[in-house]
């Protein structure tokens, strides 16, 4: 209120116009949120072939009006972790829409977003609708694999490789689980595919946790430099010398082609795709 006084009150116009801003601020929250601290493009500094290069989007993408359900007490630790940065404005709009709908191949995939109270788990990022468009349209590379998708967010992914035919294991941190489960229920009879969820934390010891996998999926994964070193670790225990890694991303910084160059210690590594309408790069790697 004190606030609004002020804006009516003071004589400069200036003024005005910065009580302005900060009060439409505080209303809002519109200007700063938790993001995904990556949403500046620029160029990699890794020089790898090309397998394909595309310029137009497969996925139909459009909304209705259903609010989400995730629990209350996974929302504060969530957001206490996740870095303050300004908002990309033009991905704002497909964040906040509350659902949103993917047409993938013969596959209807209905997610809530609760980007407002969870962040970036709880939406569905570009690197993650481009590489389901990518195994649906090259199922040989995932039918009748065992598949761990990781950091999998609403799940997309792997719920699109259980429907190729993937043996598929979903994985997120403990925080987002309630939110992962929600999307993967609605969205595939885990009876009848074979897909199971579970939690995998980069940063836990993995001694004790399953492997190899035949196939593993990440779609932009690749965005809090600290845990780098984790999620190189994660892959290494994942995989053997069979395995086919799939990292979907957007390289915005230049830490991100740090942790390819990171990978590039242990891995093979092979730009396969290539989408410029959403400048979305898809890397193959396989163990040295
Ligand atoms: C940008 S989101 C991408 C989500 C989803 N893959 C997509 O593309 O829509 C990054 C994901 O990595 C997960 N993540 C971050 N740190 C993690 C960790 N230490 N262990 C497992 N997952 C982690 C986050 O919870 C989040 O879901």
């Amino acid at each position: 209120m004190e606030l609004m006084r002020c804006l009516f009150l003071h004589r400069s116009i200036h003024c005005k116009l910065c009580l302005f801003s900060i009060l439409v601020f505080c209303q809002t929250g519109l200007s700063f949120g938790q993001i995904h601290p990556c949403e500046s493009p620029t160029p990699s500094i890794i020089n790898i072939d090309s397998d394909t290069d595309r310029d137009t989007a497969a996925c139909d993408i459009d909304t209705n009006t259903v609010s989400s359900k995730t629990a209350p007490e996974e929302k504060v630790k969530m957001s206490s972790s996740l870095a303050i940065v300004p908002y990309d404005e033009s991905s704002l709009p497909l964040f906040h829409k509350p659902v949103r709908e993917f047409h993938i191949g013969r596959q209807k995939i209905v997610v809530k977003q609760n980007w407002k109270e969870l962040g970036v788990a709880a939406v569905v990022w570009d690197a993650a609708a481009v590489l389901c468009e990518y195994l649906d349209q090259n199922q040989h590379l995932v039918d009748g694999r065992t598949i761990i998708e990781l950091g999998a967010g609403s799940g997309i992914v792997g719920i699109i490789a259980a429907y190729l035919g993937g043996r598929v294991t979903i994985t997120e941190r403990e925080v987002a689980m309630g939110y992962l489960n929600s999307v993967v229920h609605d969205n595939i009879d885990v009876d009848k595919y074979n897909v199971s969820v579970t939690t995998l934390d980069w940063t836990s010891d993995l001694t004790e946790f399953p492997k190899p996998f035949q196939v593993i999926l990440g779609a932009d994964v690749i965005y809090i430099e600290e845990t780098f070193d984790d999620l190189v670790k994660t892959f290494r225990h994942l995989s053997d010398e069979k395995t086919v890694i799939f990292i979907s991303c957007k390289v915005r910084y230049e830490r991100d082609s740090k942790f390819l160059e990171m990978m590039q210690k242990y891995f093979e590594l092979k730009k396969v795709f290539n989408d410029k309408s959403r400048g979305i790069l898809i890397y193959k790697a396989v163990k040295r």
